[in-house]
């Protein structure tokens, strides 16, 4: 603690004692900045499918959904994260359901996300739109929202859910409730979401629109092949060839806090470096290559996941003769609404 020189060191340490006594606390008792940065940062790293895919279906023997569990889920546990998300904004499990099986009927304040990645017949339905679920969708459950997932196949199924629950338990917003039966009746609002907004550039003029109704599935078949038709015209040094999923009535991203996209790295390309302040996560959907995160080169393929911390300088290289194809997922948005968002090249 500093001292005046007319201050004795017992004086001080009276004057502390009393600052702590009556629950205040003085930055200059401490050494370090004003502000001290927090006691854990997100660590950047690779996670490879390899080790993930078996622990997801093993999770079958030990766990059935809406009776051991509410979901038989496997999260990212990123080490500098005490809560064990993926980063400190993200979470991302992976979920696995055997044919006939079902994940209960509930709601809750986080909004989340699913990337379907293998099995057929699964399906998630959102506030009674009864959404099919095939490998590449993207399935959206806003916040509140009731959502029943299920296994109508003859094989297991399994998708990732992306969730800003950290963010909502942060805020100490967290709020869950069950739904009063196992299912949702799927009945005349089936695919509601797309058939509202069925074609590129058209939205229904009334109602639908002006309440921001929002389409939930985005199918893979489409976005892989307009992330084709993007990378014959247009293409970005740090990104290469990137789409965003969004609202269609508003351009907002997919959920408030986090924004999901697509992006190619054609083959051969190498992209330049930069840092922004939001944190990534990647999830090598097609093809391999090699991403270097502040000196240290992870070598994926399909199924890893990446996870580049906030700020942390990254780039590209895909030495291939394929595309490689990553679903990405970014807290942008929510940096970009508080002003706090940083982009640089490096
Ligand atoms: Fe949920
Ligand atoms: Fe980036």
């Amino acid at each position: 603690m500093a001292l005046s020189t007319k201050i004795s060191e017992k004086d001080a340490q009276q004057f502390a004692e009393e600052i702590r006594a009556a629950g205040l606390d003085a930055p200059w008792l401490h050494p370090g900045p004003l502000i001290q940065p927090k006691k854990f940062q997100v660590q950047s790293g690779l996670w490879k499918w390899d080790k993930i895919e078996p622990v997801v279906r093993g999770m079958a023997d030990f766990i059935a959904p809406g009776k051991d569990a509410e979901r038989r889920i496997v999260r990212i546990a990123n080490p500098g994260v005490p809560e064990l998300t993926a980063t400190h904004t993200i979470s991302i499990a992976f979920q696995y359901l055997l044919p006939g099986e079902v994940a209960p009927a509930h709601r809750h304040s986080p909004n989340a996300m699913r990337f379907m990645i293998d099995g057929q017949g699964a399906y998630t339905t959102v506030n009674g739109d009864k959404c099919m679920m095939h490998p590449g969708d993207l399935i959206l459950t806003p916040a509140g929202d009731w959502h029943d997932h299920g296994n109508e196949g003859t094989g297991p199924v399994m998708w990732m859910d992306i969730l800003d629950s950290p963010v909502v338990r942060f805020l100490e917003a967290l709020t869950m409730e069950s739904y009063p039966h196992e299912k949702q009746l799927a009945g005349s609002q089936n695919r509601r979401s797309e058939r509202l907004f069925s074609a590129p550039g058209l939205v229904p003029a009334g109602r639908a629109a002006e309440t921001h109704e929002r389409l939930l599935a985005y199918r893979w078949q489409h976005a892989r092949e307009a992330l084709q038709r993007l990378a014959e015209v247009e293409n970005d040094p740090f990104d290469d060839v990137m789409l965003q999923y969004v609202q269609p009535t508003t351009g907002a991203s997919v959920l408030p806090c986090l924004a999901a996209y697509l992006q190619m790295l054609r083959p051969g390309v190498e992209t330049r470096a930069h840092r922004h302040n939001s944190s990534t996560v990647y999830f090598v959907r097609e093809g391999s290559g090699t991403t270097e995160v502040n000196g240290t080169t992870y070598h994926w393929s399909p199924g890893d996941v990446i996870v580049v911390a906030p700020s942390a300088v990254h780039k590209h290289h895909n030495a291939n003769r394929e595309p490689a194809i990553l679903f990405v997922m970014q807290d942008t948005p929510m940096l970009k609404a508080l002003g706090f968002y940083r982009e640089e090249a490096v």
